[in-house]
């Protein structure tokens, strides 16, 4: 069975990840709340809000980090975690066993059938993934979502100096290439997906926490540690 470049860091993944983001004031939990708390309070705006028992892909899930927030702000909803890397979904399914299911990926076809979900969901996931595999990714993951499905694309963002400083200095980034916000939005659109909407996120570490109210009107300031892109299938 091949390894993939995630399972020799899924026993240390979330060790590596506090220190290297220390400089933030922050755990990898908030990083982790923050994204999904967005994608429910954005969905909320939109049909699929009202629905309750969503089908949730999370794509790239590694070892579940997202797991427990997904089923917070949507309580009613089946989280699928999928990941190429074994490891990381067998510590996944240890840590949070009872609240998803766990799914090997092969990196080509998405084992599942057209249509079979209501939001995809990538946190951090693209920038360790070839560029020239993003757009046929993308395409695969439309190809899953049902007519209206929303994808999320968290990633993060190569303008900030902090965000650049701590990929540089990740061992688990060291192959990573970090995409930029309109590129992403471009490979989005190239993969055919709709109604596309690139918001930056996390302008103030944990230290200047109360002006963090502020971020809401910042979101289309390209300086944010990190930025989601959202589309949808038309
Ligand atoms: C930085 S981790 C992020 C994990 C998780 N999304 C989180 O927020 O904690 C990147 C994850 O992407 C996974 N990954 C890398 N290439 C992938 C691919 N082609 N398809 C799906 N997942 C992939 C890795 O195995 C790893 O678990």
């Amino acid at each position: 069975m091949q390894e993939t470049e995630f399972d020799k860091f899924a026993d240390e993944y979330r060790a590596l990840h506090e220190r290297n983001i220390r400089l933030s004031g922050e755990a990898p939990e908030y990083f982790a709340e923050y994204k999904v708390k967005d994608v429910a309070e954005a969905l909320a705006r939109t049909a699929a809000g009202r629905k309750p028992d969503l089908d949730i892909l999370d794509f790239g899930g590694g070892i579940g980090t997202s797991v427990p927030y997904l089923r917070k702000y949507f309580p009613s909803a089946a989280v699928t975690c999928l990941d190429v890397s074994r490891r990381s979904l067998t510590l996944a399914a240890e840590r949070f066993g009872g609240l998803a299911r766990f799914v090997h990926f092969d990196g080509v076809t998405l084992p599942f059938d057209d249509c079979s979900f209501d939001l995809a969901f990538a946190a951090c996931v693209f920038h360790h993934i070839d560029h020239d595999e993003h757009v046929r990714l993308l395409a695969e993951i439309r190809r899953v979502l049902r007519p209206a499905g929303t994808l999320f694309v968290f990633e993060h963002n190569p303008l900030n100096p902090l965000t650049a400083h701590a990929v540089r200095s990740c061992a688990f980034d060291e192959n990573a290439h970090m995409i930029g916000g309109p590129t992403m939005k471009r490979r989005l659109a190239q993969a055919g997906l709709a109604r596309l909407k690139l918001k930056y996120r996390l302008f103030f570490p944990h230290a200047l926490a109360s002006l963090r109210r502020l971020e809401r009107y910042l979101t289309a300031v390209p300086l944010g540690a990190q930025y989601y892109v959202m589309a949808q299938k038309s």
